[in-house]
């Protein structure tokens, strides 16, 4: 390249008439009216109009006509206020044009297999294959560029919080957040494999160990699990831990941290603090342990109401032990018969056995069920749900937590097709109180809800053997928009209670010490009370954007079977480098 560039194809204004520039990047477009040409030049910055006229010089006019789209250039000229009423107000540099002399092509391009526009209905596994281009586009490069600037804010914030940066191991052990590990052979241990982190929890614990009070890191992990709209199977989390903290220390320093955020991305005086809301309330309202709190549509138990029924379905379930719940579809009482039928198609997608509806009218309530129930019943269900004329009322008979999960999930239907959602709330929400442990129907043991290393109330210690389904974990989410934006807990500090909580989920003391002993040993050496928590970057960066997919903030994402289609990974691997490893193929299809 012979030519310097002196500006950005983003930063020329009015004010700059008359200079004589040199810019370079992409050709954009390039429109040619009969004698005049004109090239849309692109750099990241954004695009110049370059322009060329009859009195142009011969060579770099002939030059401007064997330019095509995505050539990358080099140009030279001077900066002219556009004619009157020839100005672009869409386009930040849209008051000029640059009338060039000199033109360099640095390299040709072939024909782009899709056009880089904008708005763009190539298929996705195209732009995936040529993922470089479709960086081209101004919404990824944007979206990758808020993401930097989240990271940037996070990482002021933090150093100013005094957090000291640690990377911690990429080839590791095995990590309990639940998920599957990816593996890794080891040439030089044969037979033996490191797991790729599925978060830093044990070394930023260590971490505390050691005395560093704040760590934190921006950190990719690994997890082989199935793949949703928001999840990866490596993403970035934004890890921290501290010592000497409680629940409230954490919750005000990532207030703090979100609204500096959200100030510098979004221009928002985000208000402080964030609303809380228990576990078992999330679940009794909203049917979720991520409510998303734009909307109303709040769940109702019925249990109590309905209990004289005779409406098999609802008799059957609280007999068993379970819930009658119900929810108010606001104004959807217009739903004919099939698309109702529908909808209770999706609840038994959700899990359900079945949807049970009253219409709210203006001669009363309609329903192929209003026979179970008498007025009483009738106007209670009524009152509880709020009932007004042309809404729809829909019920769930089942275990608990199926009826809680079935409701949660319609919720988020009805307000989708009911348009209730407002785009430009940011409704930020701590989930607190957790239970410490899950049961797992299939594997017949309790399971940590969050993970193993989570402290239990104080007052709770002492169930951990006997009473396990009441101890309540010291765990907080941070949910922003019904998603689950960061997670975290106080850890156990102490190597007994840690002891307790193995034998708790069914891990005896060898496995313990296999498997975590390097932890156990260190809560041995005075390891200090600590707590921590971890936001998916991925996912903050997605909501900040508006992205509809994980994908879109990611530069180089996977696809949903966790492929890289540009690179072709997963991919076959030579024999002989499986030998090195000492590893057999023995693949079964
Ligand atoms: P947790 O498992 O809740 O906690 O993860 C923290 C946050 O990471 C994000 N996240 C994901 N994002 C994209 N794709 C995925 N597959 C994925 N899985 C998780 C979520 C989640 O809230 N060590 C603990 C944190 C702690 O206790 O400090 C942990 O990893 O936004
Ligand atoms: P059935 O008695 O199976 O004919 O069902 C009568 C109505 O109750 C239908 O609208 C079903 O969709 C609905 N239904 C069935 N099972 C349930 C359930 N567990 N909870 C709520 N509604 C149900």
């Amino acid at each position: 390249m012979n030519l310097k560039r002196t500006h950005d194809c983003g930063s020329l204004r009015a004010a700059d008439a008359g200079k004589e520039v040199v810019l370079a990047g992409w050709v954009d477009t390039r429109r040619d009216h009969g004698g005049l040409i004109f090239i849309d030049l692109r750099d990241r910055a954004g695009i110049t109009q370059i322009a060329f006229s009859a009195d142009t010089d011969q060579a770099a006019l002939s030059t401007a006509d064997r330019v095509r789209s995505e050539y990358v250039a080099a140009v030279k000229g001077k900066v002219y206020l556009r004619p009157e009423g020839t100005a672009n107000p869409d386009l930040p540099t849209g008051e000029i044009e640059v009338y060039i002399n000199e033109i360099e092509i640095l390299n040709t391009s072939k024909t782009p297999p899709f056009p880089l526009t904008d708005d763009t209905d190539a298929s996705e596994v195209l732009r995936l294959k040529y993922r470089y281009l479709d960086l081209r586009r101004r919404p990824l490069l944007k979206s990758l560029m808020t993401r930097h600037r989240i990271c940037s804010v996070v990482r002021n914030y933090l150093d100013k919080e005094a957090f000291i940066e640690v990377e911690t191991p990429m080839l590791t052990k095995s990590t309990p957040e639940g998920a599957r590990d990816y593996l890794v052979p080891s040439r030089v241990n044969i037979g033996k494999f490191y797991a790729l982190p599925q978060s830093p929890q044990l070394f930023k614990q260590i971490l505390m160990v050691s005395g560093f009070e704040r760590y934190y890191q921006i950190v990719k992990c690994f997890r082989d699990e199935d793949l949703r709209a928001d999840r990866q199977p490596e993403f970035t989390q934004i890890d921290m831990e501290m010592s000497f903290i409680n629940e409230e220390d954490i919750y005000s320093l990532i207030e703090r941290m979100m609204k500096d955020i959200f100030h510098e991305i979004k221009g928002i005086d985000l208000p402080i603090p964030f609303p809380r809301m228990n576990y078992a309330d999330a679940m009794e309202k909203y049917g979720s342990d991520k409510p998303d709190t734009r909307f109303g549509l709040e769940l109702k138990n019925l249990s109590e109401i309905v209990k004289t029924t005779q409406f098999q379905v609802m008799k059957g379930a609280l007999a068993a032990g379970g819930v009658v719940k119900g929810m108010n579809a606001k104004g959807l009482a217009g739903m004919s018969r099939k698309e109702i039928e529908d909808l209770t198609n999706t609840a038994i997608s959700f899990g359900a056995k079945g949807l049970a509806w009253m219409k709210v009218t203006a001669a009363g309530l309609e329903s192929p069920i209003k026979k179970f129930f008498d007025d009483g019943t009738l106007s209670e269900i009524s009152r509880v749900l709020d009932a007004k004329d042309g809404d729809l009322l829909v019920f769930v008979a089942d275990r608990k937590k199926v009826a809680d999960d079935v409701l949660g999930r319609l919720r988020l239907e009805v307000a989708k097709r009911l348009e209730l959602i407002d785009d430009s709330k940011f409704n930020f929400l701590w989930v607190t109180d957790f239970p410490q442990f899950e049961y797992n129907e299939d594997e017949k043991r309790w399971e940590a809800m969050h993970h193993p290393f989570t402290a239990p109330r104080p007052e709770d210690v002492p169930l951990l053997l006997s009473d396990p389904e009441k101890v309540k974990a010291r765990a907080y989410d941070l949910v922003l928009n019904g998603s689950e934006v960061g997670g975290g807990s106080i850890r156990i500090h102490r190597m007994d209670v840690q002891s307790a909580m193995f034998t708790a989920l069914g891990i005896d003391e060898a496995r313990a010490k296999e498997r975590f002993g390097f932890l156990l040993e260190a809560l041995e050496y005075g390891a200090p009370p600590h707590g921590g928590i971890a936001f998916g970057l991925d996912r903050l960066a997605m909501i900040l954007t508006g992205a509809e997919s994980i994908r879109d903030v990611i530069a180089f994402p996977k696809t949903q079977k966790a492929t890289d289609i540009m690179t072709d990974a997963p991919s076959d691997v030579d024999n002989a480098q499986l030998r090195e490893l000492h590893i057999k193929r023995d693949v079964v299809t």
